[in-house]
């Protein structure tokens, strides 16, 4: 039997982790899979994907700048995955058809509830940035029972568009209350480019967990501007990106990996 096919879409995919991460989950399982990285070009995702389960492809990953593709192109949708307007995980099921989940917003949820050890339920949550990043962990956010959840961006409107949906609140960025929140979540594109969005630093001043969705070797800006403004702990988006892998991987193939040692091992820069 030829080992179960599978495969990340996305452009750029080159640096994508997510090859290293599913075959040492594969190694917990103690069984084989093929995980590729699959480039595609603008405007013709649906194409390669149908081409990817014609062939064979059992699941896939998606990420940018595909996922709203994704998740119009699947046969279904999980709830999560309608609420985010974006799916990063295809499952091909019995029948054939391709159904769409979204594992980005249980993936920061598990990382800063078991990794980081600290409770969502009752926080004062602030998300910063209203893109597609923002939009796909608002749901899984709110399920958490925070005390509130509150939007900002940097274009109001956007921030207000959200919140209206999800029935969550607004707030303009430059009037954020001082020490408003516990948790403050960066969800802009702006930490790939060094930018921290324009926010005072004294809304950190009793801030818990300052928890930046991007990673990269070395901290990341927005990390950098929490610490010193006072925030007590700050984080990447490593552990989320080892976490919305996990839970693909489950609903690919029914086993929950252990994901502390694939996190130690991209920490350490073994994978
Ligand atoms: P993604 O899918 O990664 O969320 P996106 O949909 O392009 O990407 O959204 C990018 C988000 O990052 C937006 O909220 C954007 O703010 P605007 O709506 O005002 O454009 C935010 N963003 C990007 N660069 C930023 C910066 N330098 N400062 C503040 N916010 C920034």
């Amino acid at each position: 039997m030829p080992a179960p096919r599978y495969a990340v879409f996305g452009n750029p995919v080159a640096h994508s982790r997510s090859p290293a991460i599913h075959q040492m989950f594969t190694a917990q399982e103690g069984t084989a899979i093929e995980y590729e990285r699959l480039l595609a070009e603008p405007g013709c995702f649906a194409q390669a994907a149908a081409a990817f389960f014609a062939d064979g492809g059992a699941g896939a990953n998606v990420t940018v700048p595909f996922k709203t593709d994704a998740c119009a192109w699947a046969d279904s949708l999980s709830e999560r995955a309608r609420a985010a307007g974006a799916a990063n995980t295809l499952i091909k099921q019995a029948n054939g058809k391709i159904h769409a989940d979204n594992t980005d917003g249980i993936g920061l949820v598990a990382d800063i509830s078991h990794n980081f050890q600290v409770a969502l339920a009752g926080k004062r949550i602030l998300i910063i940035g209203a893109g597609g990043a923002a939009r796909g962990v608002i749901l899984p956010l709110f399920e958490c029972h925070p005390a509130s959840l509150t939007i900002t961006n940097r274009t109001a409107a956007k921030a207000q568009e959200l919140a209206a949906i999800f029935g969550i609140r607004a707030a303009e960025l430059g009037e954020l209350p001082a020490a408003g929140f516990d948790i403050i979540i960066n969800a802009t594109s702006g930490s790939l480019s060094g930018q921290v969005p324009a926010i005072a630093p004294a809304v950190f001043a009793q801030c818990e967990l300052a928890y930046d969705m991007a990673y990269g070797r070395e901290p990341t800006a927005f990390m950098r501007f929490a610490a010193e403004a006072g925030a007590q702990r700050s984080a990447d988006g490593l552990g989320m990106l080892v976490e919305q892998a996990a839970e693909s991987y489950r609903l690919w193939r029914g086993f929950s990996p252990e994901t502390a040692p694939v996190l130690a091992a991209l920490r350490g820069g073994e994978i």
